[in-house]
């Protein structure tokens, strides 16, 4: 059977309803030449996400979000519960991101609780980790990582998915080296066959930072790297669909 992949676009706070019913509609054009065996999701902002969830009904890519509140109702202004995504037929949410941890405060026991909230909605968390270059020069990555999905994964269940986003690689052009990039990801393979046995072999682990259709191929045909999380490059879809075109077959 061929390798499944997993592409996801966070599009983190762009475009407006509108502007993401158009790129929606071009990225669902442009699908139809990507092979089967790459699974497609896009992670619009809240206000999208009903029109993009609509257009994209009856075809096969997914739609996710990029943050909610693990409160399952009540006053907690200006959030959004697990049920209120489910309700629009969401299937992941991204938890984690590091511009959540950075700019929002975001602590590995909050994305712990997140993680366990959008499970119990049967949403698929998308968890992020990732180093900084402070953390990286100190010989500190696998650490740190380790860290931050032990703290997340105690006592969750297998429906998730990993992305390793080097903080230094964010947005900034500079990527991991595919074999910085694997060994990261072979070091989060290891942990999730330790706590969920055969069950994490089926677990997706994603690229993210300054993925582009240029270095896809050479990060997804890694063995341990089974996807991207693409920021800048899924805001325009011919890149977005350009860096699934990359996924090896087989
Ligand atoms: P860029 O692809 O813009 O570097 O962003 C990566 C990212 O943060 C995806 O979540």
């Amino acid at each position: 059977m061929d390798r499944q992949y997993l592409i996801v676009g966070n599009w983190k706070m762009n475009k407006t309803p509108s502007q993401s019913a158009d790129l929606v509609k071009e990225i669902v054009d442009l699908r139809r030449g990507i092979a089967s065996h790459v699974a497609i999701a896009i992670c619009p902002p809240f206000t999208s996400l009903d029109r993009c969830a609509a257009l994209l009904s009856g075809t096969d890519i997914a739609i996710g979000a990029q943050n909610l509140y693990f409160g399952k109702e009540g006053a907690f202004t200006g959030e959004i519960s697990a049920s209120m995504l489910k309700d629009l037929d969401l299937k992941y949410v991204i938890l984690g991101h590091s511009e959540r941890r950075t700019i929002f405060h975001e602590n590995n026991e909050l994305i712990h609780q997140k993680i366990k909230a959008a499970q119990a909605s049967q949403l698929t968390p998308i968890l992020c980790v990732g180093e900084t270059l402070n953390e990286r020069e100190a010989g500190q990555t696998l650490a740190t990582i380790g860290e931050q999905i032990l703290s997340a994964l105690n006592s969750v269940d297998s429906n998730l998915v990993i992305a390793y986003e080097p903080i230094w690689a964010i947005g900034t052009g500079k990527t991991a080296t595919p074999e910085m990039a694997q060994e990261v990801h072979r070091f989060i393979r290891e942990l999730l066959l330790k706590q969920f046995g055969e069950n994490g072999q089926r677990i997706h682990i994603l690229y993210g930072g300054s993925m582009k259709p240029d270095n896809a191929a050479s990060l997804l045909k890694q063995p341990d790297i089974t996807g991207g999380l693409i920021g800048g490059a899924s805001l325009v879809a011919e890149s977005f669909v350009n860096i699934a075109a990359a996924a090896p077959n087989g």
